[in-house]
């Protein structure tokens, strides 16, 4: 009998940097996070993007804490060795590093988590610093923050001198608040290298190049269930959308036909 894979820890997650690239995912639900994990994926986020992916919004904000604790549950039990990271939903931290506590605390003992994410730079990094003196590891979320979607847009963030030179100052005040790990997202390539360079923890960038010190994906993205959005930064590595509206059609014809259900699908 072989042994279960050893645990991975956000420590763990940290030390991977200049050792090997990390290839993180989202993921939202017990079935998904079961093969990402034995597929070997070393950290899965349970992204608040679950509301445009799963629950059918146009953005993040309306996604709650409850929907989050009960997403991340379903994740946690599916998962054997990747570290399980809950994303904090919109104005479930942002109003206090008190309200920041309770509501990560709360994400952490509900639902068997390992660390957090919240979004935010150097105005962020008290509530980062409570939280890891408190044990809740955190991992920072710099760049295109989704849930400031009403100021940011969807824009490219850190263009021009001056707005690189805050990204890098943000990234080391996440790192100087003790997070194990950062996201940076929608940022230009070169500026992805030069804050991966800029700090001692791992730069995990969605849409900030190659230079970084990992990769994450909307997992729906990669495989091809997000229908016609496509983002320029994702890569589709299968078709399932397209297999799954052939499996639907197909079953439909099949029934229609009395193809299906053959003896072998009943009871005698
Ligand atoms: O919610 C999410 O999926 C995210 C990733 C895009 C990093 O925050």
């Amino acid at each position: 009998m072989s042994n279960p894979p050893r645990k991975l820890t956000p420590r763990a997650i940290t030390a991977m940097k200049g050792v090997e690239k990390i290839a993180a995912l989202t993921a939202y639900d017990f079935q998904t996070a079961r093969l990402l994990d034995e597929a070997g994926i070393p950290l899965l986020l349970v992204g608040d993007s679950v509301g445009t992916t799963l629950l059918g919004y146009d953005n993040t904000l309306p996604v709650t804490l409850l929907d989050m604790i009960r997403h991340t549950a379903a994740v946690v039990r599916g998962v054997r060795r990747a570290v399980v990271v809950m994303d904090m939903p919109f104005m479930t931290y942002q109003a206090s590093v008190e309200q920041a506590l309770r509501n990560c605390g709360r994400a952490i003992q509900k639902t068997g988590c390992q660390a957090v994410k919240i979004e935010g730079g150097e105005f962020r990094a008290p509530a980062i610093e409570a939280l890891v003196q408190n044990g809740i590891p955190v991992l920072g979320h710099i760049g295109l923050t989704p849930q400031s979607i009403q100021i940011l847009g969807t824009r490219v963030q850190g263009r021009g001198e001056e707005a690189a030179r805050q990204l890098i100052a943000d990234a080391r005040a996440v790192e100087a608040a003790g997070a194990f790990a950062v996201v940076i997202e929608a940022v230009p390539a070169d500026l992805g290298a030069r804050v991966s360079a800029a700090v001692r923890i791992p730069v995990i960038g969605i849409g900030a190049g190659p230079g970084c010190d990992g990769q994450i994906l909307v997992v729906n993205d990669l495989l091809g269930l997000s229908g016609a959005f496509k983002p320029k930064f994702v890569k589709v590595y299968a078709d399932l959308g397209a297999q799954v509206s052939a499996a639907a059609a197909a079953y439909k014809s099949d029934v229609e036909t009395s193809a299906f259900p053959g003896p072998e699908h009943g009871y005698e």
